[in-house]
């Protein structure tokens, strides 16, 4: 049977002139199914977070629906943010940085271009897919791929991209191979580390930044 998947942005749910209206307490019913043990940061995420961002205007979490001729399904969620990223020119090829280049400001940016290229730094505004996650509460039967939820987000950026411009999408994800693959897979390439600032739930540690152009 064909399943076909929407995107809805969250704030929909909690707008009383939208018909997508369900309010603040449904939805959070609705988004306490959601379950990804693989990945706990992406379930507090959702639970704790993604409609404070969103009403802030911080990030935007999208849900993710399986519409059935009973009713549509939560099977998974992305979040998206504009965020500005440093790229080192050394970890791009020739043909990134040209474009990157073409939206980008310059460091050093004192005229001094000559210098050795792994200290040239290129930074600019940039979609940030900050979460991605599918609901693991499902059967497995039921549940979204993975590269189906990640088509969902870049469709987004995309038509996002139409309106406004910029070349480039990244992501940031625990140094496992699974995500790597993952995301390798789906056009994204790692171009530097980062480490996360210690907060109460979790101690500093080091996330791959992936970049992928578009
Ligand atoms: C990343 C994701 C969207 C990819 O979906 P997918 O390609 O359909 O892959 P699957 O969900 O079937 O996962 C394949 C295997 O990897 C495991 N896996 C999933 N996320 C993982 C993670 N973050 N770290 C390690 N293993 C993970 C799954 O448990 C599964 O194991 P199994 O085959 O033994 O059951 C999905 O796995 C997911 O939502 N993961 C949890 C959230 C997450 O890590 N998001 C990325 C944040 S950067």
């Amino acid at each position: 049977m064909m399943v076909s998947f929407y995107a809805m942005n969250l704030r929909r749910t909690l707008d009383k002139d939208d018909c997508a209206y369900i309010g603040e307490n449904a939805l959070s019913h609705l988004i306490e199914g959601f379950s990804c043990p693989s990945n706990p940061e992406v379930e507090h995420f959702l639970k704790h977070s993604s409609i404070e961002f969103t009403k802030k205007n911080q990030s935007i979490t999208y849900l993710v629906f399986c519409n059935t001729a009973h009713k549509d399904i939560l099977v998974g969620y992305y979040t998206l943010a504009i965020k500005p990223i440093s790229v080192r020119a050394s970890s791009i090829s020739r043909t990134m940085e040209r474009k990157l280049a073409r939206v980008s400001t310059l460091n050093p940016d004192d005229g001094t271009y000559t210098a050795a290229a792994y200290l040239i730094t290129y930074t600019a505004a940039a979609y940030l897919i900050a979460q991605i996650g599918k609901n693991f509460a499902l059967p497995k039967s039921n549940r979204i791929k993975g590269v189906e939820l990640l088509d969902l987000a870049n469709r987004r950026i995309a038509r996002t991209q139409y309106d406004f411009g910029g070349v480039v999408e990244f992501l940031e994800c625990e140094d496992n191979p699974f995500l790597l693959d993952f995301y390798a897979e789906n056009g994204f390439k790692a171009f530097d580390r980062r480490v996360t600032k210690s907060t109460d739930e979790e101690k500093p540690h080091e996330l791959v930044q992936m970049l992928r152009f578009i």
